[in-house]
């Protein structure tokens, strides 16, 4: 049995008088017209506390865009009970039965909720509407597409040998317990991928999304639910994650946690795991996809305007809120000058304001605390002897969390900004000496705990090869003559080592696997 073939979503341009433009503009006047009122989906119940907490758009914070009711400790506890009385059901049901679910669902969002998530993530995370499209719209798409693909492969897969009066096979049976899926703001894709990635595979599943991409969260919720998600297999659950994580890490039915987020809060998850371990009936699953400081260096035979533009691109695009934006850069001597020049004058066509002018290329960083830290970094590269601002260095954020992409020039390879993940419009540059290339790719592996995207720009081959060796284990995605950013599900499966994750990389079938737990059966005739 064998589900088609998928193929990665078409990306739609929203050029000025496509139609798809004008409904996308249509819906985003129709969600900012009205105040949404967001529930807690638990088993078949939409649960609304009264405790109700605003959504705004990043870009224009004194507008709401409506509430969700907030829950407490006892939200999670019912959401788990939901997920376990949902088990026996889910998991008994035909793989096949699953994957025509969440095949309707991809459905649903490449078409008729497309111009609905994409609004839903311009307005509620602040990206513009081609960010949009390739988050929100196609990535989901593909993960959901992709994954069933995987999934149909795992189940296929049998031990190569029988006969003689007997039958080996291997079953593929969901984790005995209830999976966790933790997700951040920053995609769409990604909050919609964790849950549906395990619940695809015959679990059920509480999800807790990070309180900025609520807004959009919901619109998912009402896709999985109209395609076809039984109660009780993805719960939905808005509640502080210290509080989510009390309650699920002392649970004996923890199965799972398909988390992506920040490092340190990673590693204190995995710490109360590791301290709670005697009380779960089997060794959890923990798969984490965490922080980045992604790399860009160039060798002294690389083209300069094609690493600037790979910086530009792959530094400031969605507001370098993107675990793979290039954070830090090595550029020769040699090239410097032109690099600058072509960095700049890119810069400067770079439209900032809010996501409804289509015409803004850069949008709002995500919110207060996100403005404050990013901008705490800008300031203190702006009174260092080290630093030197180059390009932006501007925040402001009256209407909207606005930060101008800026780019910081260090004399110190070691500088704070080429160490540590800001996440956010931050670029930092050293330039060494063109005829110190080796060294330069130490810097890069030493530098920074992270590994997760990394890139060289060079036209020598062999400049290039010894890259991809020696920072072997500095990036999971890696990247030769593009910017490290725009994997692609299907085509460059994505995650990171180090302090960057577990690198079961997202939309893969490493990652389904991680999902299942195999039962050899031996059948004598
Ligand atoms: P975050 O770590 O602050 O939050 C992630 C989730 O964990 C949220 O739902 C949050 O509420 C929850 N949480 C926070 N503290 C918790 C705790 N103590 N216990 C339990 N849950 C807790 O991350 P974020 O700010 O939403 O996202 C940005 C981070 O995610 C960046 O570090 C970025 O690099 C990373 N990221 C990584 C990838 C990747 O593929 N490697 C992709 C996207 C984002
Ligand atoms: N998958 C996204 C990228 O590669 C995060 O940029």
């Amino acid at each position: 049995f064998k589900v088609p073939e998928p193929i990665n979503e078409p990306v739609l341009n929203y050029a000025p008088g496509s139609p798809e433009r004008e409904k996308l503009q249509a819906t985003l006047k129709e969600l900012r017209g009205k105040e949404v009122d967001v529930p807690m989906y638990i088993g078949s119940d939409e649960v609304r506390t009264g405790n109700k907490v605003p959504m705004s758009p990043p870009h224009d914070h004194q507008h709401i865009l409506g509430y969700f009711h907030e829950g407490d400790k006892s939200h999670v506890e019912q959401a788990i009970n939901a997920a376990l009385g949902a088990k026996e059901a889910w998991e008994m049901l035909e793989w096949e039965q699953r994957a025509a679910i969440f095949l309707k669902a991809a459905d649903l969002l490449a078409g008729p909720y497309r111009a609905k998530i994409n609004a839903a993530t311009m307005l509620g995370q602040s990206k513009n509407a081609y960010q949009a499209e390739i988050d929100a719209a196609c990535e989901i798409v593909d993960f959901l597409r992709f994954n069933v693909k995987y999934m149909t492969e795992i189940y296929s897969q049998q031990p190569p040998i029988s006969g003689n009066g007997v039958w080996n096979r291997l079953e593929q049976r969901p984790l005995e317990g209830f999976i966790f899926a933790l997700t951040p703001f920053n995609f769409t894709a990604i909050a919609g991928n964790l849950p549906t990635a395990p619940a695809m595979m015959g679990n059920t599943v509480v999800w807790k999304p990070a309180y900025t991409q609520i807004y959009s969260a919901q619109v998912l919720m009402e896709v999985f639910r109209e395609a076809g998600v039984p109660d009780g297999v993805i719960n939905l659950v808005f509640v502080d994650g210290p509080s989510a994580g009390e309650v699920v890490f002392n649970h004996p039915d923890f199965a799972g946690i398909h988390f992506t987020g920040s490092t340190g809060v990673f590693q204190t998850i995995w710490k109360t795991i590791g301290t709670n371990i005697h009380k779960y009936k089997s060794y959890p699953r923990i798969v984490g996809e965490t922080g980045g400081k992604d790399f860009v260096i160039a060798h002294k035979s690389a083209h300069a305007k094609q690493v600037a533009t790979g910086l530009s691109r792959g530094a400031f695009e969605f507001q370098g809120q993107k675990c793979s934006a290039a954070s830090r850069a090595y550029i020769p001597s040699n090239i410097w000058d032109d690099v600058r020049e072509f960095l700049l004058e890119d810069l400067k066509t770079f439209k900032m304001g809010g996501t409804e002018d289509f015409s803004n290329f850069i949008n709002a960083v995500i919110d207060e605390k996100a403005f404050d830290k990013i901008s705490s970094y800008i300031t203190e590269a702006k009174n260092s002897d080290m630093a030197e601002i180059i390009a932006g260095g501007n925040f402001d954020k009256s209407k909207g969390y606005f930060i101008e992409p800026t780019v910081i020039l260090t004399k110190d390879p070691m500088f704070k900004t080429m160490e540590e993940e800001i996440f956010g419009p931050v670029l930092t540059i050293y330039v060494y000496n063109a005829e110190h290339f080796e060294e330069a790719l130490e810097l890069v592996d030493k530098t920074s705990p992270y590994a997760l995207t990394g890139a060289i720009f060079s036209q020598d081959r062999y400049a290039a090869a010894l890259a991809t060796k020696r920072l072997r284990n500095a990036a999971g995605n890696f990247y030769i003559n593009d910017k490290p950013t725009g994997a692609v599900v299907g085509q460059q499966p994505f995650g990171g080592s180090r302090a960057s994750g577990t690198n079961d990389k997202a939309g893969a079938m490493i990652n389904m696997l991680r999902w299942v737990s195999p039962r050899t059966i031996k059948e004598t005739f």
